[in-house]
């Protein structure tokens, strides 16, 4: 059997079409742009990457775009006096501060300055609180462009076993307080979890975001269970830098009934859905 193929390249250029149409319906109703401001600490260079690919899908669906971008040695003071600014100024709809910082500044700290109603990462504790009882918040952007894959593909959710391996605070345990909402029965796994082939194999969805190269193997996965690849790291081969995920993709195409894979599966979903936690916040702040 070869696994059905989740295509988060092209769900997220689908959804990106459909937003910028929201975004112009928006911008007509209420004379508001919607506002994005990005910061950049320093000179990591997958970040620098990440914030340019941010701000031109940004620009692309029809919103403003503010890019800030700090020597590496910012301190925590300048920082926080960039993000009060944000806060306060009208254009500006959603913040997103790009991580890792520097290793002097409070990522924490940082994080619970942003006005949680700008907050379009879903960082700042009281979005996560609010996550974690069922209410409405703004909901972490790789978690989420997660469960629209599942949802596009139809896969059932509710009462499956949807095992997550990796327990971080920006994929594993946001997905997890999303999957528990659509009524999964939810296991949490990490590095110290006994047997995790077997818990792994216990999944009809399985989903990895550990960062550790290929780990899950092909006799990992339930045949027919629904497999999402998270992990983002990079290998050499023949010279070139190519990006692999968690997942071996050729075992576990064999095994599984769906994959999304890396590259190609939930990556591209992250900058869609923060087009979407953008207007969101917008539409929170303005009205329409
Ligand atoms: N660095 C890697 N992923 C993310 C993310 O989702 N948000 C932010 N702010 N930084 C990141």
């Amino acid at each position: 059997m070869t696994a059905r193929l989740l295509d988060g390249k092209a769900l997220a250029q689908s959804i990106r079409t459909r937003l910028k149409e929201e975004v112009a319906r928006f911008v007509q109703q209420t004379s508001v742009q919607p506002g994005l401001a990005v910061i950049l600490a320093g000179e990591n260079p997958a970040s620098q990457v990440y914030v340019r690919n941010k701000s031109k899908a940004c620009v692309e669906a029809g919103m403003n775009s503010f890019q800030h971008v700090l020597p590496a040695a910012v301190t925590q003071e300048e920082l926080f006096a960039l993000v009060d600014r944000l806060n306060a100024d009208p254009r500006v709809h959603g913040i997103l501060v790009q991580l890792p910082v520097p290793p002097q500044i409070n990522a924490l700290a940082v994080q619970e300055r942003v006005l949680p109603a700008k907050d379009v990462d879903g960082f700042h504790p009281l979005n996560v609180g609010y996550l974690s009882m069922g209410l409405e918040g703004l909901v972490p952007c790789t978690p989420l462009g997660v469960m629209e894959i599942l949802k596009d593909a139809q896969v059932p959710i509710l009462g499956q076993q949807a095992v997550i391996v990796g327990r971080s605070n920006i994929v594993g345990k946001p997905l997890a307080q999303l999957l528990l909402r659509e009524h999964a029965t939810v296991t949490l796994c990490h590095s110290r979890t006994r047997d995790l082939p077997a818990v792994c194999r216990s999944a009809d969805i399985l989903i990895a975001a550990t960062g550790q190269k290929k780990m899950i193997r092909g006799s990992w996965v339930k045949p027919g269970a629904a497999v999402i690849d998270v992990g983002i790291s990079f290998e050499e081969e023949n010279g070139k830098i190519k990006q692999v995920g968690d997942v071996d993709t050729g075992e576990v195409m064999e095994v599984a009934g769906c994959l999304s894979p890396s590259p190609g599966g939930p990556g591209p979903m992250t900058i869609a859905m923060l087009l979407c936690n953008t207007l969101r916040a917008a539409r929170r702040q303005v009205g329409g």
